[in-house]
């Protein structure tokens, strides 16, 4: 196996077969193009400026995030029901996560029982579905905060598609659970059925904000890509914010995740920026950085890894992107990526 991202991916739908692998491909049903996710054919239109004279050789990647320190500014990103890929399920990439110091981010809809991903020993955020009784969300604070999260990521827009007949790959992965026996993290017994369009909005968020701060946690929301709805989080009292199109896996026409980091950067004081969409290998990274994200979160890639080889692939797919993030650091001549410099980025028309 060479590991390429392209050849994770290529075993994952041999694999999965053609209607699983289409799930977690997940185009969405308005898709133009199958082959193509239009997070990663914005991304390819940034190019890097190298600083070819100033001979690092000490690259340091660390980064504190929203108070906590990584190995490297790359988390794992949520996904619900883990199992249908492999059975190891989400907890063979926590522990891949804990050796190598990066955040995992837990969806409410994985099937693996969140004390054992916990048990891995990763530091895990549980991601809530902005929907549903508030108290619903309030028991979820109470089983992250016990199994000693870290936070809570709030997602704002739906991770799945409201309407019937439309979910991502044409897969309604609600009743492929519910076929299964299995029960989700965010569900006493089976799936949570929360209302198609989430109702909430600012009150809700201050009250959660709240309540996560009283267990001592931190709160993100995810799927902010207006400035507008960024600065309003934050003075809600979000510590961080996932710009985030949710992989464009609902409707093809939201835009590019890449395209909205300047703009949400712009108006937040001091809440940390995160960003999910289309990143894939050491540029990607280094380009989300430069336009302002303190840390780029993948999903697809580390999914199709864990489909294809289980825990040996997930952690030969991301040690072999920590070992490209440190060779691009060091032909842009930075010892850390804070250093970087916007010279050092241009897009092309
Ligand atoms: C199979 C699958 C299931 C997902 N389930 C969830 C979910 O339960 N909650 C959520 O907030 N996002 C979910 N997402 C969206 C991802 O967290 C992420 O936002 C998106 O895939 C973009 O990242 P990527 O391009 O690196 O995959 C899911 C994505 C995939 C591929």
């Amino acid at each position: 196996m060479n590991g390429t991202n392209s050849s994770w991916k290529d075993r994952a739908l041999a694999a999965l077969g053609p209607r699983l692998f289409g799930y977690l491909r997940g185009r969405a049903f308005d898709s133009p193009d199958a082959d193509n996710d239009p997070n990663e054919q914005a991304l390819q239109r940034y190019r890097l400026v190298p600083r070819v004279l100033a001979g690092r050789a000490d690259i340091n990647l660390e980064c504190s995030v929203l108070g906590h320190r990584y190995a490297a500014p790359v988390g794992v990103g949520a996904f619900a029901a883990d199992r249908l890929f492999s059975a190891q399920g989400v907890a063979a990439i926590g522990r891949v996560c804990a050796r190598l110091e990066l955040p995992l981010f837990v969806s409410e809809e994985a099937v693996t029982p969140l004390a054992e991903i916990t048990a891995s020993g990763a530091d895990c955020w549980l991601q809530l579905r902005a929907a549903g009784p508030f108290e619903r969300a309030l028991g979820l604070l109470d089983l992250i905060a016990r199994a000693g999260g870290k936070g809570v990521v709030l997602t704002v827009l739906a991770p799945v598609h409201p309407v019937p007949g439309l979910h991502p790959g044409g897969v309604d992965v609600a009743a492929e659970i519910a076929t299964r026996g299995w029960s989700t993290i965010g569900a006493a017994e089976g799936v949570a059925h929360l209302p198609a369009f989430p109702a909430w909005g600012v009150d809700e968020l201050v009250r959660l904000a709240q309540a996560v701060h009283e267990r001592g946690m931190s709160l993100l929301i995810k799927g902010i890509l207006h400035p507008e709805d960024a600065r309003l989080a934050e003075a809600a009292g979000c510590d961080g914010v996932m710009v985030s199109n949710i992989g464009v896996r609902q409707l093809y026409r939201w835009a590019p995740a890449v395209e909205r980091i300047a703009p949400v950067s712009a108006v937040l004081k001091n809440a940390s920026v995160l960003v999910d969409g289309g990143f894939r290998n050491a540029a990607d990274i280094v380009v989300a950085r430069l336009l302002g994200a303190h840390m780029a979160v993948l999903v697809r890639p580390v999914a199709y890894a864990l489909s294809a080889g289980g825990e040996p692939a997930v952690a030969q797919m991301l040690e072999r992107l920590l070992g490209e993030l440190q060779a691009v650091c060091a032909w842009m001549g930075v010892a850390h990526l804070e250093q970087l410099d916007a010279s050092q980025l241009i897009k092309l028309s």
